[in-house]
Parts: structure tokens; C-alpha cells; sequence
């Protein structure tokens, strides 16, 4: 590729871009997860020009640190008060070494379309018919809006004439009226030879119907000087499509993802619904990975071999390992490992780590949570701030509390260490390995290697409270019906008791044995 390396590739940005109306500059609104800008740079990146610059002057104060962040070698070029593509250019060549020789690829940042690949058979086509400029072109079955591409008989461009000046022609009965019925246009992509381009500028001048200096002008004025101008027609006129609108801006959006998700097919991925899959520019997924329909994949999103992503699935920027499951599922900027199984119905936050063949199941909310190999967070928890080291079971409903109002705190769970069900860790708290929690406890303190930690009250049974206190009730003929002990004389019962669930105790009577001890705390799930 080298040996078309083009010297400079100049990207057009200054516009105002005033249909989108938006308070963001047009080249700053995305597709597949990059700026049009960003996909514009990409492209011409691609080609590993010697210079890139970019032309900006509309809301300059965002475009450019834009640019920068996108390509740091890219050079800003500013235009000032002189409109048009022309006067551009010659702004991007400011930035450019005067004595620059070689082919200067000239493009738009609004046209996001638009490949590494045509833009190196362009300079490829343009230095081998040793070309003094070439044109990209289409041809379209509406030109309107476009510059006109006039040929002579020997096919070679003679010039291009754009519609606004091919109306005002007609109406003034002059000899350019006739462009109006040409169908081949001008996209805006052009290979220069940079020398004819900085010639030439200086000539441009702004007699036109629009008053500006138009680029366009340099093709005739080369001709005009004898040399070659030629076009490259390219069939594909998405390549070449321009952004003005939102209504563009979203069938571009659509005519490059259906482009990424056919790439990926290529490469062996399943894509079953490619209609409800959105796929970002910079996604990378490994082959034979199923992707169910209602799934986006964003950002710097990475996904293994074999795994399995979707249905209704959002991952932004999200690493996952090879095997890996990812079932309705929000995710973002998360690492689920290989082997891994996330979902039904889970959210990953930020810093959440799943390590190799770890669990996160429904109803499961994680944030700045490591949970290693073989850890499972199976059900309804909220787990922020935490380490779950490897094989730890987290019971369904736990929640490690992990923020006093003021400040967050973090919580360890050890190596194959068990929370109960329904369990609150109040952090900072740190469980050892291989340690237990009971169901239902409220956790605030450390837990040492081989103990148990429960935190709850004690069950109590009162023997012939429903007899007493919900006579005539179904229940209580249930419980009659099944043996219930009957209580010979009516007891006083201590207040509280009215009510299931309370704690206080009833006067009167013998604590009664719980059913459950400290030694068997089970009400985890697995
Ligand atoms: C231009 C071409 C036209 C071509 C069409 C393709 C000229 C004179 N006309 O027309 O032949 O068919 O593109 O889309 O070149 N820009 C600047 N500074 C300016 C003016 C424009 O940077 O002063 C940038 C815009 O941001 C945009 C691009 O150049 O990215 C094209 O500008 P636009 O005004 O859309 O050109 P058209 O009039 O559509
Ligand atoms: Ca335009």
C-alpha cells in the first residue's frame, strides 16, 4: 500500500451544518458509536497519509479537541471569513508544508461512509493514469442538490458545474443551463496532484451564484491548463453520502450497521435478527458467537469465541470471554469471563469483573464488584463495592450495603465462604474464607476463617395462638384438622403477639426451641 501512501489527506469540517438543528456541531453527532468526523478520520487514517489535516471553523471551541482526541497527530486547520470548499482547502494546506509534492486526497467530515479502501483505489487510479486531479463521482437517478460533472468527448472531466449555478444559467440563458440534465455528480472526494491544487487556488476566485470559493473550480482551471482530470465512479453511493439531516444522519446509521453486521457474518459469527442487532464500528467478535435479535453491542465492546449474547441485550464497552452467556443483560464497562453465565434480566455497572465460569443471575444489580472464578451472585442482590473471591455463593436477596450516606465502603467475601439468603453485609466488613453467614442477617462485623456469623432473633413457636386468636377462621380449622396442640386455659398474651411476626416475647411462656440452630444456617440457594 505504501507506494500510494498519499503526502496529505485534507478533511473538510467547517460547515454549520444548520438542518441537523442542533446545539451539537453535525460532525460531533455519531454513528455505529463514532462522530461522523471520527469515521471520517478513520477512513483517511487508514490510508497513512505522511499529513492529516482537518479544516474546522463552526463551533471550532468542540470540533477541534474532538479531532484531537480522535487522531492526535491529526493538525486542525482554521478556515476564516472566506466561504466555501476552495477557500478550505487552501486553509488545510496552510498547515501542510509549502513545499508538499505528491497527491493530496481531499474529503468531507460529514460523509461517515466512506472507506480506507476507496480512498487508496482512488489515489491507486489517480498516480497510475497520472492524474493532475480525479474526481469521485456517481451516478444518480436524482442528482439534484449536486455539483454537475461535465465531460468531453474523450470521457475526461471537463469541469463541474453546481446546480445552484446550472439554475441561475438557465434562467440567464447561459451555455452551463444544460448541466441540469447531467447525472453523474460530483461526491466531494478528490485525489489532487499538490501542486496543480495550490496553483490553481490562487486563481479561484468567488463569481459564482453562492459567492464562495469553490473548490470545484480547480478541476476546470487544470483542464484548462491541459492537464489530465479524470473521475473514479464509484457505484456504491452510500460511500459517498453526505450528512445534512437527521433523517440521514439515521439511514446512514442503518446502511453502516447492516455493513458491520455482514462483515461479522463473514467472519463466522450467527447474527439472527441483523434488523434488531446494532453493532459499533470498533466492536471486535469472535467466531461462531451467537448473537440473539435485540441486541446492541457498543463502544470498545469485545466478545469471545462461542459465547452466546442476547436476546435483548445492551453491552457498552463490555469485555466477554469465550463460552461466555449474556442473557438480557444491561452491561457496561463490565469483564465477564470465559464460561461465564450473566442473566436473565442482570445489570453490570462500571468495574464489575466476572471471573472464569462465574454466575450473575436475575435481578442482579453489580457495581465496582469483582467476583472471581466460579463465584456465583445467582439472585435479586445488589452487589457494589465488593470482592467475591473464587467459588463464594451469594444467597438470593443479599445486599452488600456498601454506602453510609456519606462515604462508599467495600466488602470481602472469602474463598468459597457462604451468605445466606436475605442477608445485608454493612460495609467495610470482611467475611474470610471459607466462613458462613446465616440467612437473614444483618452483617457489620469481621468474620474469621471456619465461623459462622448470624445476626438475627431466634424463632419463637406459640403453641395455640391461632386457636386463640383467630378462632373460626379457616386457618384455624386447618390447624385443628391437623393436630394442632390445644391450649387447655385461655392465656394472657403479652402485647405484640397479636400480630405474626413480631418479636416480643409472650409473658407466661417457655422460650420456645428454634427450629432452626446457629449449626444449620442454610437458605442459601445454589
Ligand atoms: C459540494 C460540492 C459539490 C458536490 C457536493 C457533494 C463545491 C463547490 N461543491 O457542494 O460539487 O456535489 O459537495 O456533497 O465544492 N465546508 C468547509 N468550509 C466551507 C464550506 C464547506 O469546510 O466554507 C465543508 C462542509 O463542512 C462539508 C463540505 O465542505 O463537509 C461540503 O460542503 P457543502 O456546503 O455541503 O458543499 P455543497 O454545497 O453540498
Ligand atoms: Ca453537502
Amino acid at each position: 500500500m505504501s507506494e500510494n501512501r498519499p503526502a496529505a489527506v485534507i478533511i473538510l469540517a467547517a460547515g454549520e451544518g444548520t438542518r441537523m438543528k442542533s446545539k451539537t456541531p453535525k460532525v460531533l453527532h455519531p454513528i455505529g458509536g463514532r462522530t461522523l468526523v471520527g469515521h471520517a478520520i478513520h477512513a483517511a487514517r487508514g490510508t497513512d497519509p505522511a499529513h492529516l489535516a482537518v479544516v474546522v471553523r463552526h463551533q471550532r471551541e468542540v470540533v477541534a479537541p474532538h479531532v484531537s482526541e480522535v487522531d492526535a497527530e491529526a493538525l486542525i486547520a482554521d478556515q476564516d471569513e472566506v466561504k466555501g470548499t476552495g477557500r478550505a482547502v487552501e486553509c488545510g494546506l496552510e498547515v501542510l508544508p509549502p513545499d508538499l509534492t505528491g497527491t493530496v486526497l481531499v474529503t468531507y467530515g460529514d460523509v461517515p461512509l466512506l472507506t480506507t479502501q476507496t480512498l487508496r483505489a482512488l489515489t491507486a487510479a489517480h498516480e497510475e493514469a497520472g492524474n493532475a486531479v480525479t474526481v469521485i463521482t456517481s451516478i444518480l437517478d436524482d442528482p439534484h442538490g449536486y455539483g454537475r460533472v461535465v465531460r468531453d468527448q474523450d470521457g475526461q472531466v471537463l469541469k463541474i458545474v453546481e446546480q445552484k449555478d446550472a439554475i441561475a444559467a438557465r434562467e440567464s440563458g447561459g451555455a452551463d443551463a444544460g448541466a441540469l440534465d447531467i447525472k453523474e455528480i460530483n461526491s466531494g472526494i478528490y485525489a489532487f496532484d499538490a501542486q496543480v491544487l495550490r496553483d490553481s487556488l490562487t486563481q479561484v476566485g468567488t463569481d459564482n451564484a453562492q459567492g464562495e470559493k469553490y473548490l470545484t473550480d480547480v478541476l476546470g482551471l487544470a483542464r484548462a491548463a491541459g492537464r489530465p482530470v479524470r473521475a473514479h465512479v464509484v457505484d456504491d453511493r452510500w460511500q459517498s453520502e453526505g450528512v445534512n439531516d437527521r433523517v440521514q444522519l439515521s439511514n446512514l446509521g442503518r446502511i453502516l450497521n447492516e455493513r458491520t453486521v455482514e462483515r461479522w457474518q463473514r467472519e463466522g459469527v450467527t447474527i439472527v435478527d441483523p434488523a434488531t442487532t446494532w453493532i459499533d464500528s470498533d466492536v471486535t467478535i469472535g467466531q461462531d458467537t451467537v448473537i440473539r435479535p435485540g441486541t446492541q453491542l457498543l463502544g470498545a465492546t469485545t466478545i469471545g469465541e462461542g459465547a452466546v449474547v442476547g436476546p435483548d441485550t445492551t453491552l457498552t464497552s463490555v469485555q466477554v470471554g469465550d463460552g461466555a452467556s449474556v442473557v438480557r443483560t444491561q452491561a457496561e464497562l463490565a469483564v465477564i469471563g470465559p464460561e461465564a453465565t450473566v442473566g436473565p434480566f442482570s445489570y453490570l455497572r462500571p468495574g464489575t469483573e466476572l471471573g472464569a465460569k462465574g454466575k450473575i443471575g436475575g435481578f442482579v444489580e453489580t457495581k465496582n464488584a469483582v467476583i472471581e472464578d466460579g463465584a456465583k451472585v445467582p439472585h435479586l442482590t445488589y452487589a457494589g463495592d465488593a470482592t467475591i473471591k473464587e467459588g463464594a455463593n451469594i444467597g438470593a436477596g443479599t445486599i452488600f450495603a456498601n454506602y453510609d450516606g456519606v462515604n462508599k465502603h467495600h466488602t470481602t467475601i472469602g474463598r468459597h465462604s457462604f451468605v445466606g439468603s436475605n442477608s445485608v453485609l454493612v460495609a467495610p466488613v470482611n467475611v474470610a474464607d471459607g466462613a458462613y453467614i446465616g440467612a437473614g442477617s444483618a452483617v457489620t462485623n469481621d468474620v474469621e476463617p471456619g465461623q459462622i456469623a448470624v445476626s438475627r432473633a431466634r424463632q419463637r413457636n406459640i403453641d395455640g395462638w391461632v386457636e386463640r386468636k383467630r378462632a373460626g377462621t379457616s386457618t384455624a380449622a386447618a390447624a385443628e384438622a391437623a393436630g394442632a396442640q390445644q391450649t387447655d386455659a385461655p392465656q394472657t398474651d403479652a402485647p405484640g403477639t397479636d400480630a405474626p411476626g413480631t418479636d416480643a416475647p409472650a409473658s407466661g411462656q417457655d422460650q420456645p426451641a428454634p427450629r432452626h440452630t446457629a449449626s444449620e444456617p442454610e437458605g442459601g440457594q445454589a
